[in-house]
């Protein structure tokens, strides 16, 4: 997804290798992450695809199955990860991504703390906008969610600027050998006000924090807990069309010490 080897640095002319990931895009509602393995074959409703055909290709390229059925393979970003991977968890989807790490001011170098991980989406696009020398630290309390992250993070490519760790962060904080590390830290767990003061403990002087709530109850006990120790806030409300109207709300707090 995000190679930092100086020989394959991020290229839209970088060919196809065997044991690269590629999302094979059928239409913009229909793609799969597939990792090319020479001598296997991908099937579809549109034939059967050699993945030998797939090497020396660069990515982007249009590929035909035996039945002259076609797909495109395209180069793995965190926008495609988002709408590929496993959902073990409800995800933050792209318009919600862009918005948290442009008020968190997440730029190359950053430190990130987040929790939960769940199902890494977010983790992803943290990963890339840190990236070269930046990290992303994220926990999750659940050993499975943490393990099949830390496998997703491999995959991606993405292994050396993530670190998931199991840990109970409404319980137990962040780890003490991060306390005044992080620039940003992102909250998505259930009872966030919990994690407020261990956030404050972690984060630099001028640091930023983003709580993410689809309840009003959430908010409302999350702010109780950042005005003690939080300025600068600004509250965001999205009203997204679904099945029923779900109000996600964000803070996006400075550090005040
Ligand atoms: C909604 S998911 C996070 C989704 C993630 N933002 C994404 O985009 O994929 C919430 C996660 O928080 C984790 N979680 C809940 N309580 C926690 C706690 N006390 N400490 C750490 N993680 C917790 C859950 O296991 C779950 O994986």
């Amino acid at each position: 997804m995000l190679s930092l080897h100086p020989a394959k640095k991020l290229s839209f002319n970088r060919s196809i290798s065997n044991g690269d990931l590629v999302i094979v895009y059928e239409r913009h509602d229909i793609m799969k992450a597939v990792t090319v393995c020479e001598g296997s074959v991908l099937q579809n409703r549109f034939g059967v695809f050699k993945h030998s055909d797939w090497i020396g290709k660069p990515f982007g390229s249009k590929v035909f199955s035996c039945k002259g059925g076609f797909v495109y393979l395209l180069a793995p970003t965190p926008e495609l990860w988002t709408l590929v991977l496993n959902h073990r968890t409800q995800i933050l989807y792209i318009a919600d991504i862009s918005f948290v790490i442009m008020y968190l001011e997440i730029v190359p170098g950053c430190v990130v703390l987040e929790s939960g991980t769940g199902s890494g989406s977010l983790t992803s696009s943290l990963a890339r906008a840190v990236a070269p020398s930046g990290h992303v630290y994220t926990f999750d309390f659940h050993e499975q969610r943490a393990a099949s992250a830390r496998a997703d993070f491999e995959r991606t490519g993405l292994s050396s600027l993530v670190t998931v760790q199991v840990r109970d962060i409404q319980g137990e904080g962040f780890p003490d050998d991060l306390t005044g590390m992080a620039d940003s830290v992102f909250l998505d767990l259930p009872q966030p006000w919990l994690a407020i003061p261990a956030a404050a403990k972690v984060l630099r002087h001028d640091g930023t924090l983003c709580s993410f709530s689809p309840c009003i109850e959430q908010v409302q006990r999350t702010c109780e807990t950042l005005r003690t120790r939080f300025t600068g806030s600004f509250v965001f409300f999205f009203f997204l069309p679904l099945l029923y109207i779900l109000i996600f709300i964000i803070y996006v707090l400075f550090l005040s010490l």
